[in-house]
């Protein structure tokens, strides 16, 4: 594991007490923030046996609900996969913080509820325009330009639109220091919390 030479470790890296809601305020920095790595994370599902990654932009963060939020299109790969198997986990790490976050949990799909609607109604259009796209995505193509959005029906985009919630259930939180490494596991069982340091 990477040692650094830095400054001391900040108090609250050595109470567990502190941890989750300093973790929580890097999710929502994450959502707020375009420059915060968490603003991007990789969301991880399993599909046929094998695992996928990818890249999502962190759209929402509820910390009373511990649900983190992803936009994507029901066409993707990864929403076949999450009808499968819900399943899925999140990371990020903040070079500069020196924080890892790793979380877990099953995701719910929302089509045409309130929350959806809500999230479409607050998508700016270029987010919009992605959904527009024909064929499908990973669909494969002879030429790139045969996706290109220029002419495509953009009224058809609200029906391919998805928001995802992530829902916690396991959060583990590793942070980097000279000092000594520290990590920590959050797990929520039925809506109660157990922590623990862990070795790192
Ligand atoms: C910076 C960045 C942000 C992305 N944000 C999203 C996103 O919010 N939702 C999404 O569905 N795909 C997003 N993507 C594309 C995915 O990483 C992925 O390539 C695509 O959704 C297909 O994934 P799938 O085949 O596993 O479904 C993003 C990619 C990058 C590089």
């Amino acid at each position: 594991m990477v040692a650094f030479m830095s400054e001391p470790i900040p108090a609250h890296h050595n109470d567990l007490d502190a941890i989750l809601p300093a973790a929580f305020r890097l999710f929502s920095r994450g959502v707020a923030d375009r420059r915060s790595a968490f603003h991007t994370p990789t969301i991880a599902t399993i599909a046929h046996g094998l695992p996928a990654l990818r890249t999502v932009v962190l759209r929402g963060f509820d910390p009373v609900l511990r649900t983190l939020t992803f936009h994507t299109d029901v066409r993707s790969a990864k929403v076949a996969a999450l009808i499968a198997n819900p399943m899925a986990a999140l990371h990020a790490y903040d070079a500069g913080q020196k924080i890892q976050i790793r979380a877990t949990g099953p995701v719910t799909l929302h089509e045409a509820d309130d929350a959806a609607d809500g999230a479409w109604e607050r998508s700016s259009p270029p987010a919009r325009r992605t959904y527009a796209i024909l064929p499908a995505p990973g669909t494969a193509i002879a030429s790139p330009a045969d996706a290109d959005l220029d002419g495509q029906d953009l009224a058809a985009t609200r029906a391919v639109f998805r928001r995802a919630d992530l829902t916690i259930t396991h959060l583990e939180w590793l942070y980097l220091a000279a000092t000594g490494h520290r990590r920590a596991r959050f797990t929520w069982t039925d809506d109660a919390l157990s922590s623990t340091w862990l070795v790192p």
